[in-house]
């Protein structure tokens, strides 16, 4: 039984693996995913407009003992059947890091346990896994990663072999949205609300720039804000009426979305993947599943997507992660080392740092 803990940002989440009904050839989560808890925190920042870090610290340390206590019970197994314990240990608010991170050491020191410290972009990515086997994305695939942290395109030619193809220089794709919503007046958390918006509105009516730079490794949706509040400045109280901010979070929601798509599309003509799989927390956006979807079957190419509730942060995501090392590397975790050289079995789990950065490239070169 593995037990995996997610504090990056602001859901405290935690699930319960059973790795011998993981390991099954047929596995589905019905049978390996024993329990899967996530305490959200956006009633707590939605008064500020924004995740604010030290909050969001307390709330995990407030939230985890019951969360843990309740995903057991959940499973219905004690605190003495788990026997290994994975947590994110970055890239993510620092804070929250350590608090999830912090409570995993001093689970697997007290009860003598492997930690796998897991890198939450790995965990998006195999969030995949979670799917029915039909739906799975098939190596070699293509992953976008698109939250409010995040936007990257990651090529993933085998099991842990991840190549970024391109990241954002300055706002994640979720940012635009939420900084889009903001100056639209909407209410927080703005990517769902403006989406809402949109659907009444004309993609048209407003011509933002497709924020997609000369460079084919980079995303940009800094300049696409500024675009936008110049023209909600320029529009003055005609931007509050109805009419106008759904036309105006169609035509931002459609920028959005094409600046993904053509990089998309781009990559899968450059790599030819056998399956694309769109992850994170804007895989909600039902435009964005949908033109991406349309896009990757014309080109012949498998689409997957996970249910909502595994494209935000989650639990599930971090112990498949575990789970899937465990299962192909046939390891059984006692003196689990992820990194040569570096014991962090249960030897020595207390010299896992957390990494607030911690790109992806950087997965196997390790610093404690
Ligand atoms: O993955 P996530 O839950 O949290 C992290 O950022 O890690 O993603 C949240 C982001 C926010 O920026 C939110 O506005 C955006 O996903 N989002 C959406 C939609 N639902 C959530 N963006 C566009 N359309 C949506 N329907
Ligand atoms: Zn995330």
């Amino acid at each position: 039984m593995l037990l995996s803990i997610e504090t990056s940002c602001d859901e405290t989440a935690v699930s319960v693996i059973c790795l011998d009904s993981f390991k099954a050839a047929a596995r589905d989560t019905d049978t390996y995913l024993k329990s899967d808890l996530i305490a959200s925190q956006t009633e707590l920042h939605t008064a500020y407009g924004g995740v604010v870090p030290e909050l969001a610290a307390r709330e995990h340390i407030a939230n985890l003992p019951s969360l843990i206590a309740e995903a057991l019970q959940q499973a219905g197994i004690s605190l003495e059947e788990i026997s290994a314990v994975a947590c994110t240990r970055g890239p993510g608010l620092k804070g929250c890091l350590l608090v999830g991170l912090s409570f995993a050491k001093a689970l697997a020191l007290a009860r003598g346990l492997p930690l796998i410290p897991v890198h939450h972009i790995e965990g998006h990515i195999l969030a995949g896994e979670l799917l029915p086997e039909a739906e799975r994305p098939k190596y070699p695939f293509l992953t976008l990663v698109v939250s409010g942290g995040h936007t990257m395109l990651v090529l993933v030619e085998s099991f842990r072999s991840y190549r970024v193809i391109a990241s954002t220089r300055d706002d994640a794709a979720g940012e635009a949205f939420d900084k889009g919503a903001t100056l639209f007046g909407l209410p927080y958390p703005g990517g769902p609300a403006l989406s809402r918006a949109a659907e009444g509105g004309d993609s048209s009516a407003f011509a933002f720039p497709v924020g997609v730079p000369g460079d084919p490794n980079s995303f940009s949706f800094s300049g696409l804000k500024t675009a936008v509040q110049r023209v909600v400045i320029g529009l003055g109280a005609e931007a509050k009426e109805e009419k106008t901010v759904q036309n105006l979070s169609a035509s931002l929601q459609h920028s959005i979305i094409e600046a993904l798509v053509k990089k998309s599309n781009q990559a899968v003509e450059s790599f030819s993947p056998k399956s694309f799989l769109l992850t994170g927390g804007v895989a909600a956006n039902k435009e964005l599943r949908a033109r991406l979807k349309r896009e990757m079957e014309k080109r012949g190419v498998q689409f997957s997507v996970p249910p909502y509730r595994w494209c935000t942060d989650n639990a599930a995501m971090i112990g498949v992660v575990a789970a899937s090392i465990w299962e192909k590397t046939e390891q059984d975790f006692k003196g689990w080392n992820p990194t040569p050289g570096k014991e962090l079995g249960p030897s020595a789990p207390i010299a896992v740092g957390a990494r607030a950065k911690w790109p992806i490239a950087e997965l196997f070169a390790d610093e404690c």
